[in-house]
């Protein structure tokens, strides 16, 4: 298949595909699938909604030869609730031109599975924690999980050879407190921690403007404890900016979706457990690709839909959101657990 690099609207590529595959997840971070709404009642997708794994790898397949895609993202909701993954990693690693696997976990399920994911091919792993502290930490995940059982899924990471990345969503009010302890520790432990800014994803987490811990506090927080200098991004379209501790070889990274937004160099696109495509992180619905899968089409004519799709894209839903932030913020948007982050 010729390979046809796509650009949208705003002449921005398509490079990054990220895939959800599961809406579940062990965890109910209070800003991501809080418990109140994620409820033993949930509608989760049945199992004969999701994509199954010849279907996503078939995908792939199609994005790889299409439109040279390098890179796989794999997420959740919590992507190890979903049976057999390694499977899936392995089928993805033997797509021609795909050179790049990562994968979005909050870690406790790694221990277990971390020796057989780099067997089957996965390379990085970004694993979330928000904090060092016992108690916060149960309360922010919603489900009493200790640190000490994230701590030793990216223990298990490491030994199994996987390069690590933690993410910590950092809430004005909850965990701003954390970011100098989490800093440090990381630091000692030679893992690259990205601080995240709350965002408005989805329609459940009661964000508001007042509970954003900003990228300027974070900066002068660590600032006064490990002087630090910001350093150039590794590829085009790098959400997190980064920054060197100085006199160290070590790094921390900052994702400022709301205070700095990136929409300019957003090059990914994100398909749902069930086969939707969205173009932003902050979509109110995806265009489905599991129906044109399932009626048997060709690789040909599926490209087509994706082409279509992504040429006809102008998403910059982070550098909209203060135009109108009542109308923004409100209306409807796909939850993260759906689409992964
Ligand atoms: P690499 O740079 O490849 O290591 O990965 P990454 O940092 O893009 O992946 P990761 O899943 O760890 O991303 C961290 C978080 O950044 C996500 O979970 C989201 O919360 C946020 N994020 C990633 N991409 C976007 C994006 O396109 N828009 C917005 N607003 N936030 C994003
Ligand atoms: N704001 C910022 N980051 C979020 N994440 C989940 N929900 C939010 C939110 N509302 C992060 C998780 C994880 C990744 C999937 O996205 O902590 O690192
Ligand atoms: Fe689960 Fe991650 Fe959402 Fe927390 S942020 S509820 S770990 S998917
Ligand atoms: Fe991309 Fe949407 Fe995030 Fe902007 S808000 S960077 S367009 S995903």
């Amino acid at each position: 298949m010729e390979k046809k690099l796509l650009q949208d609207q705003l002449r921005r590529p398509l490079r990054d595909l990220r895939i959800s595959v599961t809406d579940r997840c062990n965890f109910r971070c209070s800003y991501c699938m809080p418990a109140e709404i994620f409820g033993p009642d949930f509608p989760f997708l049945p199992k004969d909604q999701l994509l199954s794994f010849e279907e996503i790898t078939r995908l792939v397949d199609i994005f790889s030869g299409a439109f040279g895609i390098k890179k796989i993202r794999i997420t959740g909701g919590e992507p190890l609730m979903r049976k057999d993954l390694p499977a899936l990693i392995e089928k993805i690693f033997q797509i021609d031109g795909i050179n790049d696997i990562a994968m979005t976990t909050n870690g406790v399920l790694l221990s277990k599975y971390a020796g057989q994911l780099k067997q089957a091919g996965l390379q990085r792993v970004s694993v979330s924690l928000d904090s060092l502290n016992d108690d916060l930490f149960a309360k922010i995940n919603g489900r009493g999980v200790k640190v000490d059982a994230v701590l030793k899924g990216i223990d298990a990471a490491a030994k199994a050879g996987l390069k690590i990345k933690i993410n910590m969503v950092v809430q004005k009010g909850v965990n701003e407190h954390e970011v100098v302890p989490m800093a440090q520790f990381f630091k000692d432990e030679g893992h690259i921690l990205r601080f995240i800014e709350f965002m408005d994803v989805g329609n459940t987490n009661k964000w508001n403007m007042e509970k954003v811990y900003s990228r300027r506090e974070i900066l002068e927080d660590i600032s006064h404890v490990l002087p630090f200098e910001q350093i150039s991004s590794n590829y085009s379209g790098e959400v997190a900016a980064r920054f060197r501790y100085l006199g160290a070889d070590s790094e921390f990274g900052i994702i400022s979706s709301v205070t700095e937004a990136f929409c300019s160099t957003c090059n990914r696109a994100r398909l749902s457990a069930e086969g939707k495509l969205y173009t932003c992180l902050f979509s109110g619905d995806g265009h489905d690709l599991r129906t044109p899968l399932r009626a048997n089409k060709s690789n040909d004519e599926l490209a087509q839909i994706v082409t279509g799709i992504w040429e006809n894209r102008h998403d910059r839903y982070s550098e909209m959101r203060d135009k109108n932030p009542e109308r923004n913020v409100s209306r409807k948007k796909v939850e993260m657990s759906h689409i992964g982050g």
